[in-house]
């Protein structure tokens, strides 16, 4: 296998392992806010974040390249309000979208049609994460903002279980 593939693979498990890293830090956020049912989402957001990780090292180890851990930075957003907070999950990711489209065309380019087949699921997956992100900003201005209606979103997102 090209060795462009293979960073590009191992830079987006780290990629994700970061992901799940900012999550927890949008987690805190809302933990120190009371808002546990908020908090339970992104928790749960991080854990997929992981479980996105294991499924690149798993192909990785599938077609015998190797797996190389890069270190995983703080996260580097100053979490300030609620809306904030949410437009930032939408900002990340769009940004992840845009790391696995670029590795979806270069194993185009190199015709590694493996690799293109094992991303498809991460590109349905990114149309999803966006949109969830999308629904959240929404929802949190039609009705979050009232002391009652940020009671009852924040209810209504402490139900998001493990897939
Ligand atoms: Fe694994 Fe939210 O991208």
């Amino acid at each position: 296998m090209n060795r462009t593939i293979t960073a590009l693979l191992n830079t987006q498990l780290q990629k994700e392992f970061e992901a799940a890293y900012n999550y927890i830090g949008f987690a805190a956020f809302f933990d120190k806010k009371g808002l546990s049912g908020f908090s339970k989402w992104y928790r749960v957001q991080a854990e997929e974040e992981k479980e996105h990780a294991m499924k690149i090292y798993d192909y990785l180890c599938r077609i015998n390249q190797p797996i190389e851990l890069l270190p995983i930075p703080a996260p580097k957003y100053k979490l300030e309000n609620i809306e904030q907070v949410l437009k930032l999950g939408l900002e990340h990711e769009e940004y992840i979208t845009g790391l696995i489209t670029t590795i979806y065309i270069q194993a185009e380019k190199e015709q590694d049609f493996f690799t293109k087949n094992f991303l498809e699921w991460f590109i349905r997956e990114q149309f999803e994460e966006e949109e969830s992100a999308k629904i959240l900003i929404e929802k949190y201005s039609n009705f979050g903002i009232t002391p009652q209606g940020l009671y009852i979103l924040d209810r209504e997102m402490g139900t998001r279980s493990a897939r």
